[in-house]
């Protein structure tokens, strides 16, 4: 009922507070024997991890992950793997500094959830946040990490492909790029024009929004469920579900609407591995809420950050009038660090239909069919 649980076989919690002694999540549903150590979620806690640029939030939090249970060492290797059981993770918050908030402990920042939680539960958890705080979704990217290790052959990567209004070329898309800046971003020469970008932004005491693009290869056809546990809108609902996000597309997305039906229909041919070929991925990697074997290709769009030092007018919890201009520390633009989330989310999503579809169907359907006899 409250809401910190998602997935259905690949369950996820979730737990903490920005400011609270730690955060962390239980994954439970993980099959058994899958070879799992702290150092392979800290790699993906790492890209998220705050205070590595100029251009994301100074405060300092190492994101130690700490695996408390649902390991054991393998009889053969003495490595630890799952064991099927709960896998709890611990991440402890570590830089909180929530004298930054006292000043304007009841005040709502605009933008932010402060005003919604208090209308909902009559509490105000004003220091940075409270749950409502992007510190949670290092709990997802911990549980994405192990996500990524159920389904055989699966690589999902993300990119930031446009940045306040400037998009990427993509004709210079290049993953190997991604790592090499700080924006996340496949194209080099936009990356560099970022920087400067976003340096201008900075000073100004301004923020800007982001859209990313993940894309999750080697999902084997048949994954999904009709009709209420669509693969796109479990996709949709996961990435929803990240802080500051407003907008998800799938494939063609919103632009697909301003295609003909013949430009926009992904055609068919027969491709040399015995699989259809599809000529274009207009889909998304998706049809009928079923993956088609083709990479799926997600977007979604980041608000602008909100906490930003230009004064912006609200009232308090008193029903007061008044303006807050937020010095803590923060993203000048938030869309980056939602890059290894957005990945963490869609990872979650398409292990849980993984295992769905094991459970359902077990071994897969054999494609094409023998023809008919005549
Ligand atoms: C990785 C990440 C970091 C974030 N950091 C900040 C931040 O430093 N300052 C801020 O105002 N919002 C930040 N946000 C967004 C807020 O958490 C979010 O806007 C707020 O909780 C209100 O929720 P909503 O925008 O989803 O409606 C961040 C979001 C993400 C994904």
């Amino acid at each position: 009922m409250s809401s910190n649980t998602f997935g259905v076989l690949f369950r996820v919690t979730t737990f903490g507070e920005s400011h609270g002694p730690a955060i962390g999540c239980v994954v439970d549903g993980c099959p058994p024997n899958i070879a799992l150590k702290a150092a392979d979620i800290q790699r993906d806690l790492d890209r998220r991890r705050p205070g590595q640029s100029r251009f994301t939030t100074q405060r300092q939090e190492p994101d130690a992950v700490r695996i408390l249970s649902g390991v054991f060492a393998d009889r053969a290797t003495g490595e630890d793997v799952t064991t099927g059981t709960p896998i709890a993770l611990l991440i402890e918050n570590l830089d909180q500094r929530s004298k930054d908030y006292s000043d304007i402990k009841d005040v709502y920042r605009p933008g932010h959830a402060g005003y919604t939680y208090d209308a909902k539960y009559g509490v105000h958890d004003y220091r940075g946040g409270g749950r409502a705080s992007a510190r949670e979704t290092a709990s997802r990217v911990a549980a994405g990490a192990i996500a990524r290790k159920i389904v055989p052959g699966l690589q999902v990567r993300g990119a930031l492909i446009q940045m306040g209004p400037h998009q990427i070329d993509r004709a210079r898309w290049n993953w190997d790029e991604v790592d090499r800046n700080p924006f996340f971003c496949p194209d080099a020469q936009q990356a560099a024009f970022y920087a400067d970008y976003l340096d201008g932004i900075r000073k100004r005491g301004s923020s800007v929004g982001a859209v990313i693009e993940v894309v999750a290869e080697g999902v084997p056809a048949g994954l999904g469920a009709p009709v209420y546990g669509k693969l796109d809108s479990d996709l949709a609902a996961a990435l929803m579900g990240i802080n500051a996000v407003k907008g998800v597309e799938i494939g063609a997305g919103f632009a697909a609407a301003a295609l003909s039906g013949e430009d926009n229909v992904d055609e068919m041919r027969m491709g040399n591995d015995g699989k259809p070929r599809f000529l274009s991925n207009n889909a998304g990697g998706i049809l009928g809420g079923i993956s088609t074997g083709q990479p799926i290709v997600a977007r979604f769009a980041v608000k602008p950050t909100s906490s930003i030092l230009i004064p912006r007018r609200t009232v308090d919890r008193y029903g007061r009038e008044t303006e807050v201009s937020t010095k803590g520390r923060h993203d000048p633009c938030v869309g980056i660090r939602a890059v290894p989330v957005g990945e963490a989310m869609v990872a979650c999503v398409v292990a849980d239909h993984y295992l769905r579809q094991r459970g359902q169907v077990g071994t897969p359907v054999k494609w094409p069919f023998d023809p008919p006899k005549v």
